[in-house]
């Protein structure tokens, strides 16, 4: 069956409220549509919690800066409502003018683990998502809502704005799924060419290395450093970052003695792909 689409807040609500009134728990699935597999897993996490699954479909204006790619971002909101057929209850998809009505003023910044990293290439990033995650939050008001860790500092980011802002919803990340080749799956592969999705591939593969050497003991700051320059030669014109962060905090480590997480940013072309993994996942 075809998921009932919202346009307006209102009228999500009215329909989160009638099945709320019935003893349904809800669950919010926030994307920006050209949905793949990993999207649909996350709808599948929140189906298999017995919620409702409301997914907002909404490219939202806020988190690119004037140079980004919004006016190209893909747009395919007739193919993303055929693959949440039978999958999602609710498709929440409201115009810029119903996120950000005429003289729109406020914005939510993030520290903590919203500072560096991509913070560092992107500053407008994070309050763009900050903002528009907190207004889906505070429209649907859900019980649960889940985000992919492929962006992983994305997912600290609004769990912190979650607790900071004392919201009931428990905020959950789902693994990232990967293409065959070990590409992590993004609505931004579509823009690259046979020859960069090649070069793209490898990205995941140069990730587990550097897992690989940290675990095996080797200097941290060495590791990340073979990383940029195995990116370079695998043919990535620019590394923003490869760096192990702490798992929880993304504060810097220089010892495996909490949970650690490799993150890089790199360009091919004009696209920029961004990956992680849990360092130990390699053990
Ligand atoms: O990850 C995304 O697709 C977006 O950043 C999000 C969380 C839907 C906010 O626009």
């Amino acid at each position: 069956m075809k998921p009932q689409i919202s346009p307006t807040i209102a009228h999500m609500r009215a329909q989160i409220a009638a099945w709320r009134k019935a003893g349904a728990r809800v669950g919010l699935i926030p994307t920006m549509g050209a949905l793949h597999e990993g999207h649909l897993s996350l709808v599948r996490a929140i189906r298999a919690r017995g919620e409702k699954a409301v997914v907002s479909i909404f490219v939202n204006p806020a988190q690119f800066a004037p140079n980004e790619d919004f006016d190209r971002y893909p747009r395919t909101f007739e193919t993303d409502c055929a693959k949440l057929s039978g999958l999602a209850d609710l498709v929440f998809a409201p115009s810029v003018k119903e996120m950000y009505p005429d003289g729109f003023s406020t914005k939510i910044e993030v520290g903590g683990p919203g500072v560096g990293l991509e913070t560092d290439f992107r500053p407008h990033f994070f309050a763009g998502v900050a903002t528009v995650v907190a207004k889906l939050l505070i429209a649907a008001m859900p019980d649960t809502a889940i985000f992919g860790e492929k962006d992983y500092q994305q997912l600290l980011v609004i769990k912190r704005l979650n607790a900071d802002l004392g919201l009931p919803v428990e905020i959950l990340g789902g693994p990232i799924v990967r293409e065959a080749d070990g590409l992590a799956m993004s609505s931004r592969n579509a823009y690259l060419s046979a020859a960069e999705r090649k070069i793209a591939g490898q990205m995941n593969v140069i990730l587990r290395a550097v897992a690989a050497r940290v675990n095996k003991g080797d200097e941290i700051g060495a590791a990340e450093q073979a990383g940029r320059d195995a990116l370079l030669e695998a043919g990535f014109n620019s590394v923003d970052y490869v760096a192990v962060r702490d798992a929880e905090t993304l504060a810097p480590v220089t010892s495996l003695s909490r949970r650690a997480r490799v993150l890089a940013a790199a360009r091919i072309g004009a696209t920029r792909l961004i990956d992680n993994m849990a360092v130990a996942s390699v053990l």
